[in-house]
């Protein structure tokens, strides 16, 4: 089989990107390894910035999620016993995020994908990307139970953190992986029950951070700062509710307790690959970059890549140029750094390090109060919090 695009990945990163390949005319294929129903049964965070969902809009993607996203022109910000109303949009002069959850977006992109008649093929994993410093990379993958091969002009690494694109591209050492953890990590749990609020809860407490969301109007999603290496089951029920109370409930604003599901804990981290590109391999999204997720970017950021991939590509195809291609990944990498900033900026001010002394949580409280005043402080939070100007797909 031949393509020009190879996309190795169907998550968000790697539908949006055929989507706006098929828009512009350039053939691609998409591989996954995972079955269709996996892909669309993984739950995650639906946070998308305002360019994130002017993107989905410009390129017919937008239906059911300007049907059913909600609109959070704030948050709420509760520390010191008392809750304080972040006002994003009225900052950002209209700017916002968008609450539709990731695999509802992914179910869209997939249909959308079946419906335009372009290859996206499940089950099919990818065992080996070759050639890449030639002009016909290669990838080796697996299906039903026969090995492979597509042959491309370009591939799209869009297969995560833990896929074979960025360990094929940190192999070839051309590039660099940037990282650091944190000594905490979130305890996930989802609670059948309405959410206590309309808009995200975010809790600065000297106990650790909690955050309360929603993926649905009788789904609340809940996290906990615990310490790194915490197992899942280690906290009984009556203890999360306990401690979610302890930091986020204020005086007459209750939680709503609910049975509890879908307990995770995951480590926070930030991670870049740098350069995102060697050769005919393109890294996006997840793949090169990892943010923590206190200020759910990952998912606007990794739109922005693929809007600049497939730009690229499309005025690759029309000129024969390969010059926005050759500057993908210094242009991405501006941004991945500037959110990677902010993310790392806010989840320091939120979490409660381990082992901080009075001085230091004095700092953190008064820094938090510049926060929610009128205060320049506060505006360029509400600027990276509603996401930083986004190119609008020419699609
Ligand atoms: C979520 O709904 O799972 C969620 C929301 C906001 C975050 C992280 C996760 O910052």
């Amino acid at each position: 089989m031949r393509t020009t695009v190879g996309i190795v990945g169907a998550g968000p990163a790697g539908l949006l990107l055929a989507r706006l390949l098929h828009r512009a005319g350039v053939d691609c294929v998409v591989l996954e390894a995972r079955s269709r129903a996996r892909v669309e049964g993984r739950q995650r965070s639906g946070i998308l910035e305002q360019g994130a969902v002017d993107t989905l809009r410009a390129c017919g993607a937008a239906g059911r999620l300007d049907v059913d996203g909600v609109l959070h022109e704030g948050f709420e910000l509760r520390f010191g016993g008392r809750a304080h109303r972040f006002d994003v949009s009225g900052r950002t002069g209209g700017r916002a995020t968008t609450l539709y959850p990731q695999h509802e977006l992914v179910r869209d992109l997939i249909a959308l994908q079946l419906a335009d008649g372009a290859p996206l093929l499940f089950d099919a994993p990818v065992d080996a990307l070759e050639g890449l410093d030639g002009d016909r990379p290669v990838i080796r993958y697996t299906r039903d139970g026969a090995e492979h091969v597509l042959e491309c002009a370009y591939v799209a690494g869009c297969d995560g953190a833990d896929g074979t694109a960025r360990r094929a591209l940190l192999a070839t050492g051309a590039a660099r992986l940037h990282g650091r953890g944190y000594p905490y990590a979130w305890l996930g749990v989802s609670a059948d029950a309405p959410p206590a609020a309309d808009e995200l809860l975010l809790a600065a407490h000297d106990r650790g951070f909690a955050l309360h969301g929603m993926r649905s109007p009788t789904l609340s999603r809940l996290y906990l700062q615990v310490p790194a290496g915490t197992e899942p089951g280690a906290w009984p029920e009556d203890r999360i509710w306990e401690e979610l109370e302890a930091r986020l409930a204020v005086e007459d604003r209750p939680l709503n307790p609910g049975p509890l599901s879908d307990r995770c804990v995951f480590p926070l981290r930030g991670e870049v690959v740098e350069p995102m590109r060697h050769g005919r391999l393109l890294l996006a999204g997840d793949a090169a970059h990892v943010v923590p997720p206190t200020a759910a970017k990952g998912l606007s950021l990794a739109f922005s890549d693929v809007v600049t991939m497939a730009r690229g590509f499309a005025h690759w195809r029309r000129s024969g140029s390969t010059a926005l291609l050759d500057r993908y990944s210094d242009h991405c990498l501006r941004r991945v750094w500037q959110v990677q900033h902010f993310a790392h900026a806010m989840t320091t001010l939120l979490h409660a390090a381990p082992g901080a002394d009075a001085y230091e949580r004095r700092l953190r409280a008064s820094r938090l109060d510049r926060l929610v005043g009128p205060t320049a402080a506060a505006a360029e939070f509400a600027e990276n919090y509603a996401g930083l100007p986004t190119e609008v797909p020419f699609v």
